[in-house]
């Protein structure tokens, strides 16, 4: 009785792994993936936003003192792409305000939240809450690793 028990709990176990491997992991049918970024990508879902930015990680971005013409460039693709949806203050308009953004959230997580947010409403757990507060998916604006760069120097003066 207790040894049958046992064994259904380590078939469901066993199942759950498989799950696992196949919502998350690196599967097979990805044959076009980016070009040998990351290994642990779980971008596999392929609902795929047309440019596999890969994920940045802290090592990526350096900041050192706010860079004005950075700031200034980052000001601009603000007003074009995402001004509709995002204050320079603390109100939520579509999503969150950015007054003081990068003093709560990490630089790498800003820049994945601008060049990955799929993978990031997929992934990680503070995106998904502001998904859930804010009920609308941010679209991905296709901006380019240094577009978001910009956009992160700016943000760090509001
Ligand atoms: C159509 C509306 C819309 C546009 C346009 C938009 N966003 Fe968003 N953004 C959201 C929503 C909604 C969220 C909340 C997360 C989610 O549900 O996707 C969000 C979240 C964010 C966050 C995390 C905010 C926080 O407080 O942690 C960042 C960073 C961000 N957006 C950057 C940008 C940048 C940069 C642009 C312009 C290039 C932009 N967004 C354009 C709707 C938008």
């Amino acid at each position: 009785m207790k040894a049958k028990r046992i064994r259904i709990a380590a078939m469901l176990a066993a199942s759950a792994l498989i799950l696992h491997a196949c919502g998350g992991g690196a599967n097979e049918g990805a044959s076009a993936g980016p070009p040998g970024t990351e290994s642990q990508a779980p971008g596999a879902e392929s609902q795929d936003e047309s440019k596999p930015a890969g994920m940045i990680t802290a090592a990526d971005l350096s900041l050192g003192d706010i860079d004005p013409a950075m700031a200034e460039k980052g000001k601009t693709t603000y007003d074009v792409k995402c001004q509709a949806c995002h204050s320079m203050g603390e109100n939520r308009v579509v999503g969150p305000g950015w007054k003081g953004i990068t003093t709560r959230r990490e630089p790498a997580w800003i820049m994945n939240m601008i060049l990955n947010i799929d993978m990031m409403l997929a992934e990680d757990e503070e995106a998904q809450k502001l998904l859930e507060q804010c009920l609308v998916r941010m679209p991905n604006q296709n901006l380019s690793k240094e577009e978001a760069r910009d956009v992160l120097e700016f943000m760090r003066t509001l």
